[in-house]
């Protein structure tokens, strides 16, 4: 397959159709109380990448960078957290929003609770996060991963106490598979995705991610013109853009969800505009492993398709790309460890303000010396080796 640059343009949609209640302010609020009850918890840096900026012609480029993000390294954790806090209170007959860490881990709680077992799929970062949460709150876990999961992602799992293996299927027979053990072993699954039938702790995971956008909102010493999300199912491009919709209505920032050429399902729904969600299958072997997702999430979709107003298809060297920019800025700016996920937007911004083959698309992205972009680094360098053969030794160079 030819990787090539893709774009749809959405016509923005100010009669604001989506219900954005679940992801406002004040629920954020509530999710970052939840959160910051962790001993662990802290902030994560949102960097002004001022030289940089100027260098590809923009007025400023912030990033959040998620690489801090409860010594993880991705801001997955956010959303498994927040959805097995959320799934237990409910089991005890509690609200979330009061019931904090030291709630979960005292003995009555224990003792009322009894043993839970939590299962997901995951290309790493996802699996992680529920290993660490079900760890943390003295609970249980299994982690199914997709074929070709990098080894060092597998390690960080079972090293928080999961049960974790590399199927040999890929991410979306993976989830299938959860799900089906699930069933039948009494396990609560928790995936990141939703689909019919399945929603509320898939809500409850995108409503963690509300930590994320608020912190970024509280850093930024100004309004966002743009903001680029990356996209595996979409539920937390999904949940991102619901947050900054809910906030700034009218003026809110453009909103442009990135995909990888090989899964880019998003991408194809979004230039179909029949109603209907459409799927990448097969092995969708790019190297942002995070990304490779082949069916939206529901949730997400509905959320993209009123609030989104680009949807943009990129291949692979993309993301190497701003993994080297963003470990290499401009001098005076920090530099920024980001892995392939993580890099994928703003790798995306700094193609489109360099390339002369582009030139159109920053008219139609409006990306100008006025802009101020809002990317989200979602993930360090996860796949150590991976990093380094893409940053020291140059593999996946501009084609
Ligand atoms: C680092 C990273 N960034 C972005 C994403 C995309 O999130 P979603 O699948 O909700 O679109 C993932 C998903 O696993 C990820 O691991």
């Amino acid at each position: 397959m030819k990787e090539e640059f893709k774009l749809v343009q959405y016509k923005r949609n100010h009669r604001h159709n989506g219900d954005l209640s679940l992801f406002s302010l004040e629920r954020a609020k509530k999710v970052l109380a939840f959160h910051s009850s962790f001993p662990t918890y802290s902030e994560t840096p949102l960097v002004s990448l001022k030289n940089t900026a100027k260098e590809l012609g923009l007025g400023s480029v912030y990033i959040k960078d998620e690489s801090h993000r409860f010594g993880l390294n991705a801001f997955k954790v956010l959303g498994g957290s927040f959805a097995i806090g959320s799934y237990l209170a409910q089991k005890l007959g509690r609200s979330i929003e009061n019931f904090t860490y030291s709630d979960f881990i005292s003995d009555r709680t224990r003792q009322d609770l009894g043993e839970v077992t939590f299962v997901t799929a995951t290309d790493g970062n996802h699996g992680r996060g529920v290993a660490w949460t079900a760890k943390t709150l003295q609970q249980k876990s299994v982690v199914y991963m997709p074929k070709g999961s990098a080894m060092e992602r597998l390690e960080n799992i079972l090293a928080e106490g999961a049960k974790a293996s590399i199927t040999e299927m890929n991410y979306d027979d993976a989830v299938r598979f959860a799900h089906e053990q699930a069933e039948e072993k009494g396990w609560i699954m928790v995936q990141d995705t939703a689909w019919e039938g399945y929603a509320d702790i898939p809500l409850w995971i995108m409503q963690g991610y509300g930590t994320m956008a608020y912190e970024a909102y509280t850093q930024l010493p100004e309004r966002p013109t743009h903001i680029f999300l990356q996209a595996g199912v979409g539920s937390l491009a999904g949940a991102v853009t619901a947050f900054f919709a809910a906030l700034y209505k009218e003026e809110c920032p453009i909103i442009t969800i990135v995909e990888p050429n090989k899964a880019d399902c998003l991408f194809q729904t979004a230039q179909a505009k029949d109603g209907k969600l459409h799927y990448v299958t097969g092995d969708m072997d790019t190297i942002m492993a995070g990304l490779a997702c082949g069916e939206p999430c529901s949730i997400g979709w509905e959320i993209l398709k009123e609030y989104g107003d680009n949807f943009i298809s990129c291949p692979d060297y993309v993301a190497a790309q701003g993994m080297r920019i963003l470990g290499n800025p401009i001098k005076g700016d920090a530099s920024i460890i980001s892995g392939e996920s993580g890099a994928a937007t703003f790798g995306c911004v700094a193609e489109i303000m360099r390339n002369p083959a582009l030139a159109q698309w920053r008219e139609k992205l409006k990306l100008n010396e006025d802009s101020r972009v809002l990317c989200f680094s979602t993930e360090g360098d996860t796949d150590r080796e991976g990093y380094r053969s893409i940053v020291w030794d140059g593999t996946f160079p501009r084609t």
